[in-house]
């Protein structure tokens, strides 16, 4: 799969990370309960999602907070039990359904909520429940975040959370809960096993062993990210090297509602830099495609990416700087190593 080949993924490359066997759900067996801290708690058909609300669409892009783990492998081994991503964990769609908020304010959320909890009808083994997880409730209310029941213009895939997910731009993955059956408004983040102990992020001090799963930041806003996709480590066939010349591509996605200002790129492991040129338009939620041209000597050179963002972010330069024992969010500065 080329990741960098389309803007918009075709659906079929689309990466897919789903803890459970896909629940099959029949359209008009389907309904979505809203209720905790809210008026009036309601139960919606999808016709009267489909039909009742404004339609809204927005593109964006999905990364999963495992992006990038298999180079935070190379330090130390992580987690066992976690799926070890390259750079293929994201993918961008146009999504389209109706906006979460407009729901809420139909329930009427009342004073005392504070996050808005997502529960999957899938049925986790480990957990003998959904897959769920909660957000803020300002981010809630944001005008793009959805209930999607299309992506790229065709009903959403089972797969790909049939017949209705949540999708919440800037924020890691797993909070983009598919096959989406409960909403609940409530004063503090979803209990969740998937927001309560995994998706959490632990300091590199702590191990699996020694780990307090009450301690831990609960992962949201995803940070600025970005990565080389071509050419990757090895050495280069001479066709690509003519003239000592060589193109190098990738990505870069802001961190959570920004959009990037500027990637550089470094052909001495760093030393010194300069910028690539956005082949995309920067846009918010969106990834965003870059090039430069390198002029190489023959001999063996480390290529190393990274991203600026309109919130004034860029990344860490050591994988050892945000090395953790589950293996999240590597935003570190990538680093490719290429023979000439
Ligand atoms: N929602 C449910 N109900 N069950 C899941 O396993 N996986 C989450 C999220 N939503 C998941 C889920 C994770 S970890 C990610 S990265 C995204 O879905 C992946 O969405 P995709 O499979 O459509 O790419």
């Amino acid at each position: 799969m080329q990741l960098r080949a389309a803007l918009v993924t075709p659906v079929p490359n689309f990466f897919v990370r789903s803890h459970a066997p896909v629940p099959v759900i029949a359209a008009d067996a389907y309904r979505l309960h809203v209720d905790g801290l809210v008026d009036q708690p309601c139960t919606l058909t999808l016709e009267e999602l489909q039909q009742g609300f404004p339609v809204h669409t927005v593109t964006a892009t999905l990364q999963c907070a495992g992006l990038r783990r298999r180079e935070l492998t190379a330090l130390e081994p992580i987690d066992a039990a976690e799926i070890v991503w390259d750079t293929d964990a994201i993918s961008t769609a146009r999504w389209t359904g109706v906006r979460l908020s407009d729901i809420l304010r139909r329930a009427g959320v009342q004073p005392a909520a504070a996050h808005v909890g997502f529960l999957g009808l899938d049925q986790v083994a480990k957990t003998q429940d959904g897959l769920g997880g909660s957000i803020p409730l300002a981010k809630a209310l944001e005008d793009d975040v959805l209930l999607a029941y299309g992506m790229n213009d065709a009903p959403l895939l089972p797969i790909h959370g049939y017949p209705l997910r949540a999708l919440v731009p800037g924020y890691i993955g797993a909070r983009s809960v598919k096959w989406v059956g409960r909403i609940t408004l409530q004063v503090a983040p979803s209990t969740n096993h998937f927001q309560a102990r995994a998706y959490k992020l632990f300091p590199s001090s702590v191990r699996a062993e020694t780990v307090n799963w009450d301690e831990g930041e609960m992962l949201g806003v995803l940070p600025i990210n970005s990565f080389i996709t071509s050419p990757q480590a090895g050495v280069l066939p001479t066709n690509e090297t003519r003239r000592g010349a060589v193109l190098v591509q990738g990505i870069a996605l802001a961190g959570g509602d920004a959009v990037i200002e500027r990637v550089e790129l470094s052909n001495d492991s760093g030393q010194s830099w300069t910028a690539a040129t956005l082949t995309s338009p920067p846009q918010q939620w969106m990834w965003c495609f870059w090039e430069a041209t390198c002029s190489l000597s023959p001999g063996s050179h480390e290529l190393v990416v990274r991203a600026f963002d309109s919130a004034g972010h860029t990344q860490p330069m050591h994988l050892a700087d945000v090395w953790n024992f589950k293996g999240y969010v590597n935003n570190a500065y990538h680093r490719v190593r290429i023979s000439v």
